[in-house]
């Protein structure tokens, strides 16, 4: 039996996937969150597609043995190369995923021309040809790889001088090419959003899918009847496989407007295993449901 008292799990390569999770507890005040931030082996972006499927299995594997009732993959990257083994796997589990909000973006652009700010391994894989294929309607979709912007944000370094110097070198490709729209394709990168301002001015709007995934996630949910019935704050659990301290304070600092209300709040680290083809990662137990 699935329990409707077990905790949405939420995974990333690391702290981005906070971006989703602080929609979902704006959302949803009442679920308890299980958060899982594969720090050990972030960043994901530059990683072999294969790799970080593996990675996300091992993550997900772990989250539904600690009773997990859906899983958001909160990673762009994660899910592209992830989603459909994933949900092939645990055909029973709700599992949300992500992907670079094109459609949105393409729909109101008034100059014909968006920006997409991903990590490679997004940008390359074979779901977002398919996306833009299906929803760009002629629109020009200017892709720019955000290499080395996650390390920035796994370090807190979300603002300042060396950070807009480094955005402004990497966006100088769209910056000349009149885009009305930059969609964030990673989930770190909202957290940049004030430098990121700064850097394309007023005339260009930034579009996270973030707010999407979280009411996706609540209907999920709902249709499935798993909903939690008790309206009392749910506990939020955080888990890395890096180091304890560090990621304690920058998830502290990092969701610091959230940490306002009394509930339950507990950090945790583990180690993950690598997880070998065939899904063989330890977690392989089947989930009663
Ligand atoms: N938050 C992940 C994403 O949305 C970052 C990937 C990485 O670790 O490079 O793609």
């Amino acid at each position: 039996m699935v329990d409707r008292d077990g905790a949405i799990g939420v995974f990333d390569s690391g702290v981005g996937g906070l971006s989703v999770w602080r929609e979902i507890v704006r959302l949803m005040p009442d679920e308890h969150i299980l958060y899982l931030a594969d720090q050990a082996r972030v960043p994901y972006g530059e990683r072999a597609r294969s790799e970080v499927e593996r990675f996300t299995h091992a993550g997900v594997a772990w989250l539904l043995s600690q009773n997990a009732k859906a899983v958001v993959i909160a990673c762009n990257t994660a899910s592209a190369a992830a989603l459909d083994s994933l949900r092939q796997r645990w055909p029973e589990v709700p599992i949300v995923g992500m992907e670079p909000a094109v459609k949105p973006a393409s729909q109101h652009t008034r100059t014909g021309h968006v920006g997409v700010l991903a990590t490679p391994g997004t940008l390359q894989a074979d779901r977002f040809s398919n996306l833009v294929e299906r929803f760009a309607n002629g629109v020009h979709v200017h892709t720019v790889m955000g290499t080395g912007l996650v390390r920035m944000v796994e370090a807190h370094q979300l603002d300042g001088k060396e950070v807009e110097a480094q955005l402004r070198a990497i966006l100088a490709p769209v910056l000349e090419a009149n885009i009305d729209h930059l969609v964030l394709g990673c989930t770190h990168f909202p957290f940049l959003a004030p430098a990121l301002h700064r850097v394309l001015g007023d005339g260009v709007q930034l579009v996270d899918p973030a707010p999407a995934v979280a009411r996706q996630t609540q209907r999920v949910l709902k249709q499935a009847g798993l909903l939690r019935a008790c309206k009392e704050p749910g506990s939020w659990h955080f888990v890395t496989t890096g180091g304890l301290p560090r990621f304690q304070n920058l998830v502290t600092r990092l969701i610091a407007d959230e940490l306002t209300t009394e509930r339950p709040v507990v950090f945790q680290s583990l180690e993950l295993p690598d997880a070998r083809a065939g899904w063989t990662d330890g977690y392989n137990r089947s989930v009663s449901r």
